[in-house]
């Protein structure tokens, strides 16, 4: 097979990060006579210091004409701490999100079990589970009229969703769940925002087409809480852009790091592949950042965009070898030894190698 793949490192560990992932997919290709060719976009804060744009046309059309898109992370504190600053890095992902058309967010939920103690939470609650967020990526507060009146005052956001979004949306976590445990969760705000009301009835009316599916309704804020209490009760979880944000970022913990957890992004034409965590500032160009969320977010694009389900599971199972055998970043240690960014993805490329 031969593929081309945009590679977007973004800033922070972004680079060192993705350039593990690259080093696997390329022991991925050699294994198994695959031909992928690696085309690099800039994006995020490296791109406004060169150009001003966080997501300039040449990215977009660089993405548009590649199979695929594998991306690392963006965003700089410099911006973070200076509400004023016009471009902001992150506004480079919601316009790639955008105009891309990744409507939906797949973010699996999952424990190692070497891991389940890194977790703060109690080992019993936690142990197994195996969930899958679907979070609606280029709608609601995050896309709706915001500005400033009343002198700068006052400030408003709006939340507007419409129901062909919520049906495209609400299709995929169907799907997702008739492969899987057959449970789709629809989290909203109904008892209080009438964009939920119009996705819970929107919803609704989708039930009779999918007669196999047990499907509830649950409150944001129930959810936040039941997530981390019993959170092996969940299948798939549907939600909109915001409440999916803070939720996924709940979920991390019960994997015990945030330098674990891959997803992917998929419209109708195109998809990417991302580590949720961020760009870890401080780490940037210590060899420290863990890999493993990236590589991760490799193995769902093998299997989701090029349909190789062999190759991602054998990169799903290198990553589960390396983390048994304590071939694992600082963050993952517990006190004990630990590996460099990139001895932890060559230990990967080792064991793909061997297999
Ligand atoms: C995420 C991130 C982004 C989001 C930020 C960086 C804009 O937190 O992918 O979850 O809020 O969607
Ligand atoms: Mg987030």
């Amino acid at each position: 097979m031969k593929k081309k793949i945009a590679v977007l490192p973004g800033d922070g560990i972004g680079p060192e990060v993705i350039k593990e992932a690259i080093k696997v997919c390329k022991a991925i290709g050699d294994k198994f006579k695959h031909e992928f060719l690696f085309n690099e976009g800039i994006v995020g804060a490296a791109s406004i210091f060169k150009n001003g744009d966080p997501y300039p046309n040449e990215t977009h059309n660089l993405c548009l004409d590649s199979d695929s898109v594998l991306f690392g992370a963006i965003g700089l504190p410099e911006f973070d701490n200076n509400p004023s600053a016009k471009v902001r890095p992150e506004q480079g992902l919601l316009k790639m999100r955008k105009k891309l058309g990744l409507f939906a967010n797949i973010r699996p939920t999952f424990t190692f079990k070497s891991l389940v103690d890194n977790s703060p939470l109690k080992k019993n609650n936690i142990d197994g589970t195996d969930l899958i967020f679907v979070r609606e990526l280029t709608g609601g507060i995050y896309f709706g009229k915001r500005g400033r009146k009343n002198k700068g005052n006052s400030a408003f956001d709006t939340c507007e969703y419409d129901r062909n979004e919520i049906i495209r949306l609400a299709k995929k976590g169907f799907e997702i769940a008739g492969k899987r445990k057959k449970k789709l969760c629809c989290v909203d705000k109904a008892n209080v925002l009438e964009t939920s009301r119009l996705w819970r009835e929107t919803i609704q009316s989708m039930e009779k087409d999918y007669p196999s599916i047990e499907v509830s309704y649950e409150l944001v804020d129930a959810v936040a809480m039941r997530l981390i209490q019993s959170p092996k009760n969940y299948d798939v979880l549907i939600t909109e852009n915001l409440f999916g944000d803070i939720l996924t970022d709940e979920a991390s913990v019960i994997s015990g790091s945030m330098g674990l957890m891959p997803s992917a992004s998929v419209g109708e034409l195109n998809s990417l592949y991302e580590p949720i965590h961020g760009s870890f500032p401080e780490a940037t160009g210590k060899n420290i950042a863990n890999p493993l969320a990236t590589i991760l977010s490799a193995a769902m694009m093998f299997e989701m965009s090029f349909n190789l389900k062999l190759e991602s599971d054998l990169i799903k199972n290198s990553v589960e070898k390396s983390i048994e055998e304590g071939f694992v970043t600082q963050d993952l240690s517990n006190g004990n030894l630990y590996y460099t960014t990139s001895e932890v993805g060559d230990k990967i490329c080792d064991y793909i190698k061997s297999s």
